[in-house]
């Protein structure tokens, strides 16, 4: 066998790689023998049980075959059709969707992203409750297309203490919160959908291309909300659903004011619109959850939506939704209709975290960790920002909003400062911009839990001297 390791004894896991690397170059044919366990045992001074382990995980991938008395041969592949019909199918027409934006990557400093610094990730902890949960017997077969009871429950309870009173029925699981926006709009009779401008793109970018009418309400995070403007919007558009991101709004890192909930509780009980509350930025710093939610102030038309994806783990993706006992119903047929349900397993291992205490571990060191960034983050742009830029002090959320004068051009600052290892989103997605008109805020997100100190001075001094510039 060729490709053994230099300068130590091979493991199985050696022994498989290349077989199967063996295999691919073509020095070892489909229906090829292997050579006998004790030939290798032999040759490679290795025991039987390494070797026989090798070719049982070769048998196990269908890499190998095992004949009974006769040995282990590579497995024959199955044939291939000697045509591709398919190919000359021609392809079905599909909706012509405007390209959707991911962030540049590239750059090492990541200034606009609402993540949680991968530092900060319990990976280990999440390991282990994932081992846990692979070795419990009955997680197999089975899935609600409502999602993991236990965890329905223990996000029930959380929320229970939190002042916002839930039951297990009425939470429902969700692929991250986008999946709780998207069967939100999805079951409206009307769609016509009122939401703050600017906005999480991809809650604007979705209800759109769901068909639905989008009232945009304009939001000014430094002057607060025009509860006139607001209501006569209202009024006028009769949206069958308000959505609103109540704190540490993305991406200007507003939060509402007690009197703005109350005033819009109100409305929605006088005229039947429904609202949908996206809570994404909260337990991320110590102080943010003081602020009040409209599901705290109650009204039976709020539907709440949160996730673990920002504070725990991105690529999770989980989140839920909470909503008024009657409509569970049609919200879980409609999540059940695009995915039947969603993968249980990850859903286990996020219940098992809660259940250790780890998860509750996790917040109180990613709150102390934020709040420091927080306070630096502010501390540098008082230093380094020129004269004419501003920014929002959400208190909350993983960013805010940093404003800059008008006679600075975005795409240009954000290209040099590209050419310096930092990326800074564009904006314009956010924005509703009815009849052309121009965005009434020029900036962007600054981060505070993607970023660390070190990160956050190199970005924010860079910054201040690009805008000088
Ligand atoms: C305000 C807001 N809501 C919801 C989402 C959806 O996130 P996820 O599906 O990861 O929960 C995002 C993602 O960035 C967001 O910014």
């Amino acid at each position: 066998m060729r490709g053994a390791i230099a300068g130590r004894r091979p493991t199985a896991a050696d022994l498989v790689e290349s077989v199967v690397a063996e295999h691919r170059a073509g020095h070892l044919p489909d229906g090829a023998r292997l050579p006998p366990v004790r030939a290798i045992e032999k040759q490679l001074g290795i025991s039987k049980n390494t070797v026989q382990s090798a070719y049982d995980e070769l048998v196990a991938r269908g890499v190998c075959v095992a004949r009974e008395r006769d040995g282990v041969f590579i497995a024959t592949s199955a044939a291939t059709p000697a045509t591709a019909p398919l190919a000359r199918a021609s392809a079905p027409a599909l909706r012509a969707l405007p390209p959707l934006k991911s962030p540049n990557k590239s750059a090492s400093i990541q200034l606009s992203s609402v993540f949680i610094d991968p530092a900060l990730l319990p990976r280990e902890k999440l390991a282990e409750c994932a081992r846990s949960v692979l070795r419990t017997p009955g997680l197999e077969s089975f899935y609600d297309a409502q999602g993991y009871a236990p965890l329905r429950a223990q996000i029930a309870e959380r929320l229970t203490a939190r002042a916002m009173p839930t039951d297990p029925s009425q939470v429902i699981i969700t692929t991250g919160s986008q999946q709780a926006l998207d069967i939100v709009v999805r079951a409206l009779a009307t769609r016509t959908v009122a939401i703050e401008d600017p906005v999480y793109s991809h809650a604007r970018l979705l209800f759109e291309n769901l068909g639905a009418t989008i009232a945009p309400l304009r939001l000014d995070p430094f002057s607060g909300i025009d509860m006139d403007h607001w209501k006569r919007t209202l009024d006028a558009r009769r949206p069958s659903l308000l959505y609103a991101i109540t704190r540490f709004q993305n991406p200007t890192g507003y939060s509402y004011q007690t009197h703005e909930l109350e005033a819009l509780v109100r409305h929605s009980e006088d005229t039947g619109m429904g609202v949908l509350e996206d809570d994404w930025g909260s337990d991320m710093l110590s102080e943010g959850d003081y602020r009040p939610t409209l599901r705290s102030l109650g009204g039976d038309n709020v539907l709440y939506a949160n996730s673990f994806t920002k504070k725990l783990l991105p690529s999770l993706r989980v989140g839920y939704l909470v909503a008024p006992e009657p409509l569970v119903p049609t919200l879980v047929a409609m999540k059940r209709l695009a995915t039947l349900g969603n993968p249980w397993f990850t859903e286990a291992i996020l219940s098992e975290f809660l259940d250790r205490g780890y998860y509750d571990t996790h917040l109180r060191a990613v709150q102390t960790s934020l709040d420091a960034r927080y306070a630096h983050c502010v501390d540098a742009l008082r230093e380094h920002m020129p004269e004419g830029c501003r920014w929002t002090l959400p208190g909350g959320g993983p960013t805010l909003w940093l404003e800059v004068p008008r006679s600075v051009d975005l795409g240009a600052l954000s290209a040099r400062m590209r050419a310096r290892d930092v990326n800074v989103e564009s904006t314009v997605d956010h924005f509703a911009r009815e009849g052309g008109e121009a965005p009434h805020l020029h900036g962007f997100r600054v981060s505070y839990a993607y970023c660390d100190e070190e990160k956050l001075t190199r970005a924010i001094a860079a910054l201040g001297q690009e805008l000088r510039a």
